[in-house]
């Protein structure tokens, strides 16, 4: 049974997938010196969902909030399409027509009752006065909050808070829903039924557009991603493509003791040469120049290898036998990180750019 029954949100006819509905043209926000977003170049079609993904600071708010107007481009411009005819500058789009709909943050909701918050924020958007109550009434129940209709939303738990927020969001039948964090602060529970209310509203053709610092949470009900990070645009195409540009194989293997540094480089040669034919011969630069790396920190040495089962054992035999005078071997394993986690990590490591470190110092 589908959550959302069709006369909560009535069913789009049909979509035109190749219709682009937003398009972020060499967005950029500076806060003081602090490059904020960084000249974003995104488009959005109709009946997508979007995850916009990066760490804590990447940029994402500050992006949402410019689409939701409530911050002004310092240069670069947002096209929407709210009218299925053409592309229009948000700076000449009025909100109340826009025909979106927004999350942004944690809704923090004054002393009202649901039923108050929710007809504050539909006359906000001049929803129909006859049709209001029965969508309250509707999206209350969808959502399961239909014995909170009378009570103070201040009395709300976290996740209650954040499901209002996300039926504010929908409330006036937006075509282009933009969500902020949707899952923050819920407990795995409420994460789940979040993501099936965005599966909801996607089988209704809406277009959506989600910001997430948690790349699995979000990358299930996404059609494409886009990595940001310190303001960039990283990487944006499908979980499966992403994953499959960045595929390594990699294996850690732990010493017992660290290697002094001057005979880092020479052993660093030597075993490159003796592994050679096990070795990832085609290595993305984006993951590593080099096929074998030293990690201090965990005395640990890095290999990229050719990812076959025989080449495993290989390049183990050879470690134990033939540098048994440089190091001893005390662990050696197949890091159990997904392929996608390590996409979003590497991506992140490697587009840091030194010189735009982060005024917090947050990555
Ligand atoms: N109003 C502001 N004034 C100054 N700096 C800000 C402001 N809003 C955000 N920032 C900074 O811009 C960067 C991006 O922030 P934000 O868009 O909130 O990131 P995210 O949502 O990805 O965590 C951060 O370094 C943040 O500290
Ligand atoms: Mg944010």
């Amino acid at each position: 049974m589908p959550i959302i029954e069709e006369k909560v949100i009535p069913k789009k006819a049909i979509i035109d997938t190749s219709e682009v509905v937003i398009k972020l043209e060499n967005l950029t926000k500076k806060f003081g010196n602090l490059t904020a977003v960084d000249n974003v170049n995104l488009e959005v079609h109709r009946g997508e969902t979007i995850g916009l993904v990066g760490p804590n600071g990447a940029g994402k708010t500050t992006t949402i909030k410019m689409i939701a107007k409530i911050l002004r481009p310092t240069s670069g411009r947002i096209l929407i399409n709210t009218n299925h005819h053409e592309l229009e500058d948000l700076q000449k789009v009025s909100r109340t027509i826009s025909n979106m709909g927004f999350l942004i943050d944690i809704p923090t909701f004054y002393d009202m009752t649901a039923y108050q918050l929710l007809r504050y924020f539909a006359n906000l958007q001049n929803y129909p006065k006859e049709k209001m109550e029965n969508r309250i009434d509707d999206l209350l129940a969808l959502f399961k909050l239909k014995d909170w209709k009378w009570k103070k939303v201040k009395t709300f738990s976290k996740g209650m808070t954040q499901k209002l927020g996300i039926i504010q969001s929908i409330l006036h039948e937006p075509d282009i829903i933009i969500l902020d964090e949707p899952q923050t602060g819920l407990d795995p529970a409420a994460r789940i039924e979040i993501r099936s209310y965005i599966r909801e509203l996607q089988s209704l053709g809406k277009t959506i557009f989600v910001a997430s610092h948690m790349l699995y949470e979000i990358s299930e009900v996404c059609d494409k991603i886009a990595l940001i990070n310190y303001g960039s645009i990283v990487g944006f195409d499908t979980v499966e493509n992403l994953a499959r540009a960045l595929k390594t194989n990699e294996l850690n293997c732990v010493l017992l003791n660290p290697i002094a540094s001057n005979e880092l480089e020479p052993l660093l040669t030597h075993l490159t040469e003796k592994l050679n034919p096990y070795l990832e011969q085609n290595l993305d630069p984006s993951t590593s120049k080099i096929p074998i790396k030293y990690n201090p920190e965990h005395q640990g040495l890095k290999i990229f290898y050719d990812g076959r089962n025989e080449s495993k054992g290989e390049i183990l035999k050879i470690l134990i036998k033939e540098f048994e005078s440089d190091f001893t071997v005390i662990s050696y394993i197949q890091p159990r990180s997904s392929q996608l986690e390590r996409v979003y990590l590497e991506m992140i490591a490697d587009d840091a750019p030194k010189n735009k470190i982060n005024q917090n110092g947050v990555l």
